[in-house]
């Protein structure tokens, strides 16, 4: 079931970043369905390890991206990314030690990436276009 789905209104037009953003969506996706009857643990903790190891190596290029053009919002950017860090791997924990993950949390991952990628990586994007303009 993909819960993620790729529209064009998420493109920054910086191919890197549209890269790794289609690859999270993937991920996101691959970690849904490996909540679905028969799958074993190994492979839902296989999936959420993948999905936390991508997203910190995708944060990491984009902070780097930031501050490279001088991005005034690097500070309250790097929270918002460190704030899901810090949730992922609350969860990774939990799969970890065999606690139960329910399938809402790849719900919340997916609303999380679409909100982050339109609302705050947008941000950098219009940035870039204004100073662009200005030359
Ligand atoms: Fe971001
Ligand atoms: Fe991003």
């Amino acid at each position: 079931m993909a819960i993620a789905i790729w529209s064009s209104r998420f493109e920054t037009g910086i191919p890197i970043i549209d890269t790794q953003h289609k690859a999270l969506f993937e991920a996101v996706n691959k970690l849904a369905d490996s909540f679905k009857a028969g799958t074993s643990a190994a492979q839902v903790k296989a999936s959420m390890d993948f999905l936390v190891k991508y997203t910190v190596e995708h944060f990491q290029t984009e902070e780097k991206y930031m501050r490279e053009i001088d991005y005034p919002k690097l500070t309250s950017h790097m929270a918002e990314h460190a704030q899901l860090v810090a949730k992922a791997q609350g969860l990774q924990a939990k799969l970890a030690e065999g606690k139960p993950v329910t399938v809402e949390v790849t719900t919340f991952l997916a609303d999380w990436l679409k909100h982050h990628i339109n609302e705050v990586d947008m941000g950098y994007v219009e940035f870039l276009k204004a100073k662009n303009r200005k030359g």
